[in-house]
């Protein structure tokens, strides 16, 4: 794809080759994500960070991403404070927001909005997650991370065994992830779920014609067994019409340390988009695995920031100027892995 003014709606739009070279692009960013170099690559530019809905990783991050790049961040962080609560149309939206901005990122609680938002804007829009759709960013933050992680056991992508685990009837990381991984050669899919939120058949059926090998079940301990990754998600409570159904969904599926130990190879990688819900009754991912060095969830959360600033790059056509304004940092950096 041409990334230089493209809208980033969909993980349909990427192919191998375009991952690759925006690995390629955050590779050669991580000195300014980890705070050793800055860079005004960006100056003059504003980010219209346009968040209806809930979020804390992916707003921060897209809003770090921009200002470390040297561009400056406009923010909505809810619908009530936006004029949608008086009736104003998501295309008129798009319309003033776009001239008050050199990108947008939109996040939105309805499946396709976010599209009809990029189709009335007059500059790139990037999907922050749209409903129970998509969340392509998180995708390629995940697989971003799969790989780093899978490299430092001398793995490949491609041949990838993982479990995806929870609500695959309305996660969004998950479906964007789907996807992603259907690029891959010689990828298994092990899908744990709660019957009644299983992966949609659109899915499944993506899957089968990528050759992917899948298997369903609701057995937690078996579908763990032999992964290299294990990808835990949380019940999505908000996308439910009767919220309280949700609750009987909650803590059916809940990793820790002794069912971890129990069932999984040694150095199988636990990764979950987050936000994880830690109350007592979710609790998909146990606190007791903090020590775990096979913990990935923080330096997932982490790479959100590099991939979101190489796709401002890539996306704005200055992948290739970055470093004519670089220099170190002037502080004394305490960023640690
Ligand atoms: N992973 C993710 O989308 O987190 P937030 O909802 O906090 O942005």
């Amino acid at each position: 794809m041409d990334f230089n003014g493209s809208h980033i709606l969909s993980i349909d739009q990427f192919d191998r080759s375009d991952i690759d070279q925006l690995f390629s692009v955050a590779n050669d960013l991580e000195p300014f994500s980890l705070r050793k170099k800055v860079t005004r690559v960006l100056e003059g530019a504003i980010l219209g960070n346009m968040f209806f809905e809930p979020s804390t990783r992916t707003r921060i991050s897209f809003g770090a991403a921009f200002n470390m790049l040297g561009g400056a961040v406009r923010e909505t962080s809810e619908v009530g404070s936006s004029s949608l609560v008086k009736g104003e149309s998501l295309i008129d939206t798009a319309k003033v927001l776009s001239s008050y901005s050199d990108i947008i990122v939109m996040r939105h609680p309805d499946e396709g909005s976010v599209k009809s938002f990029s189709e009335a804007s007059r500059v790139p829009v990037i999907n922050g997650g749209d409903g129970s759709n998509e969340h392509p960013t998180q995708a390629l933050l995940d697989l971003y991370t799969i790989k780093k992680e899978l490299e430092t056991q001398k793995k490949t992508m491609d041949g990838l065994r993982i479990a995806l685990v929870g609500d695959l009837k309305f996660g969004r990381a998950a479906h964007s992830l789907i996807k992603a991984l259907c690029l891959y050669k010689d990828v298994s899919i092990n899908l744990i779920s709660p019957e009644e939120l299983r992966l949609p058949d659109s899915y499944l059926t993506l899957l089968a014609k990528a050759g992917v090998k899948i298997t369903q079940s609701e057995n937690l301990e078996e579908g763990i067994a032999e992964v290299d990754i294990i990808y835990m998600t949380r019940i999505q409570e908000e996308r439910f019409k009767n919220k309280s159904h949700a609750k009987k969904y909650k803590g059916l599926l809940s990793l820790n340390n002794e069912i971890y130990t129990a069932n999984c190879e040694p150095n199988t990688v636990i990764m979950h988009p987050l936000p994880r819900d830690s109350r007592k009754e979710a609790n998909e991912l146990d606190s007791d695995l903090y020590e775990n060095p096979n913990l990935a969830i923080f330096r997932q959360a982490d790479n959100g920031v590099v991939i979101r600033m190489a796709l401002f790059t890539l996306v704005l056509g200055v992948a290739d100027q970055v470093h004519m304004t670089a220099r170190d940092v002037n502080w004394q950096t305490s960023k640690r892995h």
